[in-house]
C-alpha cells in the first residue's frame, strides 16, 4: 500500500500534488513520501515483533535508500540500520541511529570502516572472510575495543531472483561457505578483542519465493546449535533483508510482511537466539516515484518512441536489470498507446520501457515512474554531464527538498584543467 493517489485529477503523494512539485522544482524529481515509509516499517517491525525472544531488531538496509530524512524518518520509528560502508555508518549515525542499532555489512569492509565502526559502538560487524577475521581483531584490539561479530554464512541456496542480485549461491562472493564456519567461529573467538556471538545471512533481493529463505534460516539455527555444542555463546541470528515488493500492477504480489513472519516463525520454533532482520526495498520501494516530463514523441521506422527528460542515470534499474516500472501520467488519460519510453542519454540501454502500452502521452506531460523509492537515487550517477537528480520529501501537505540538485558549475569545478593542458 502507497499514498501516491490521484485527487481532483492528478497524482498526489499524500496531499500534495507531484504536479506542483514538478513546477516548483523542475523535473526529474524523485517524490518520497513518509506516511508510506512509515506504515511500511511499521507493518514489518509489527509482523516479526513476536518472534523468539519478542525483541527482534529491524535494521533498515541504508544502501537502498540512504537520503538524511529517510533515515532520520526511520530512526524515529525506532529502526536500526544495516550498513555496508563508512559513508552509511555517517548517514545512520547523523540521522539519529543509535550505535547500538547499527550493524556493518559487507565483504570488503576497509580499515578506516573498521576503525569508524568500532569507535562509533556499533552493535555488531557482519563478517564475511577469514581476513576479515583478521583485520577486525587488530582494529579492535589497537583500539583496545571489544567487538561483537556475526559470521555471515554462504548457505549455497539459489535465492530464485535476478542474478545481478543473487546473493547465496555458492560461487557469490558473499559470506563464508557454510561448511567452514565453525572454523570461522573458532578464528574469531581466538582474537583478544572479538567476541562472536551470533550467524548472518542474506541470499539476494526482491524474494518472491520464501522457500530458499527458509532453508537459510534452517540452516542458520542448526549451525547456531552446533557452535552453542561446540561451547560458543550465540546471542543473534540475522536473516538479512530481500524480501520483494510489486513493482507491476498487473502482475501478483510477491509475499506480504505477514507471510514472511509466519515463515521464519516457523523456521525459528522454540529458538532463544534474537533475530535480526535488513529489509531495505520492502520499506522504502514503492514509497517513492520519479516524477519526469516528456520531452518530445518521435516516429522510428516501427516504434513510437516518448522521449522523457529523466535517463538511466537517474534510475538505473531497468537499464542495469531489465528491470519493470510501472508509468504513469500524473493526469491520468483514458487513451493508451504502444510507446517505447526512453531518456535524452546516448546509448540505447537508456531506456525505461519497451513496446509497452502507456498512456498516450504528449511533449510537456508529466509522468511517474513508480515504485523508485529503493535503488533509484542512490545508483543515480552524473553520466552525460546531468546533475544528480533532486529528492523531495512529503508529509502530509507539507514538503522539502531533501537532496538538492547539483549544478552543472559545481560539478565542473571538482574537475581540474591538468598543469600542462
Ligand atoms: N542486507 C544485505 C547484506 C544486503 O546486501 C542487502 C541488499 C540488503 C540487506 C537489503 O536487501 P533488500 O531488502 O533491499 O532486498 N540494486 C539492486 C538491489 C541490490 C541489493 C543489494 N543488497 C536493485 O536495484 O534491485
Amino acid at each position: 500500500m502507497d499514498h501516491f493517489t490521484i485527487k481532483n485529477g492528478v497524482m498526489h503523494a499524500e496531499d500534495v500534488s507531484l504536479e506542483t512539485l514538478a513546477n516548483e522544482v523542475g523535473t526529474p524529481l524523485y517524490v518520497y513520501s513518509s506516511a508510506t515509509i512509515e506504515r511500511h516499517y511499521n507493518v514489518f517491525a509489527a509482523a516479526v515483533a513476536g518472534l523468539t525472544d519478542g525483541n527482534p531488531l529491524v535494521a533498515f538496509a541504508v544502501k537502498s535508500n540512504p537520503n538524511l530524512s529517510v533515515l532520520a524518518t526511520l530512526a524515529r520509528l525506532g529502526a536500526g540500520a544495516d550498513v555496508v560502508s563508512g559513508g552509511e555508518l555517517a548517514r545512520a549515525l547523523a540521522a539519529g541511529v543509535p550505535a547500538d542499532r547499527i550493524v556493518f555489512s559487507g565483504v570488503g569492509k576497509q580499515l578506516p570502516e573498521l576503525r569508524a565502526g568500532v569507535e562509533a559502538g556499533i552493535l555488531q560487524f557482519n563478517i564475511e572472510s577469514e581476513a576479515e577475521i583478521l583485520m577486525l581483531g587488530a582494529v579492535a584490539a589497537s583500539l583496545d575495543k571489544t567487538v561483537e561479530v556475526a559470521i555471515r554464512i554462504n548457505p549455497a541456496v539459489d535465492p530464485k531472483t535476478h542474478g545481478k542480485i543473487s546473493t547465496g549461491g555458492a560461487d557469490a562472493k558473499f559470506g563464508i561457505p557454510w561448511d567452514r564456519v565453525a572454523d570461522a567461529f573458532a578464528l574469531a573467538a581466538a582474537q583478544s578483542h572479538l567476541r562472536p556471538v551470533g550467524l548472518a545471512a542474506h541470499i539476494g533481493s526482491q524474494l518472491t519465493d520464501l522457500g530458499p529463505v527458509e532453508d537459510t534460516i534452517r540452516k542458520l539455527g542448526t549451525l547456531a546449535k552446533a557452535l552453542e555444542a561446540q561451547g560458543h555463546t550465540i546471542k543473534r541470528i540475522d536473516c538479512g533483508g530481500g524480501l520483494g515488493v510489486p513493482y507491476r500492477s498487473d502482475q501478483p504480489a510477491p509475499p506480504s510482511p505477514a507471510h514472511y513472519a509466519a515463515m521464519v516463525a516457523r523456521a525459528t520454533q522454540g529458538w532463544p537466539w534474537r533475530l535480526m532482520f535488513e529489509p531495505g526495498r520492502m520499506i522504502v520501494g514503492n514509497a517513492g516515484v520519479l516524477v519526469s516530463s516528456v520531452i518530445l514523441t518521435k516516429e522510428g521506422a516501427s516504434k513510437k518512441f516518448v522521449v522523457v527528460d529523466a535517463a538511466m542515470n537517474d534510475l538505473l534499474r531497468p537499464s542495469l536489470y531489465g528491470a519493470w516500472h510501472d508509468i504513469k501520467a500524473l493526469r491520468p488519460k483514458s487513451r493508451t498507446e504502444i510507446a517505447t519510453v526512453v531518456g535524452p542519454i546516448c546509448e540505447t540501454g537508456d531506456t525505461f520501457a519497451e513496446d509497452r502500452e502507456v498512456e498516450a502521452l504528449e511533449a510537456g506531460e508529466r509522468i511517474a515512474f513508480m515504485t523508485a523509492g529503493a535503488y533509484g537515487a542512490t545508483m543515480a550517477s552524473t553520466y552525460n554531464s546531468r546533475p544528480l537528480v533532486p529528492e523531495i520529501m512529503v508529509s502530509g501537505a507539507k514538503w522539502a527538498i531533501v537532496s538538492q540538485r547539483n549544478q552543472p558549475e559545481a560539478m565542473l569545478a571538482l574537475d581540474a584543467r591538468a598543469p600542462w593542458l
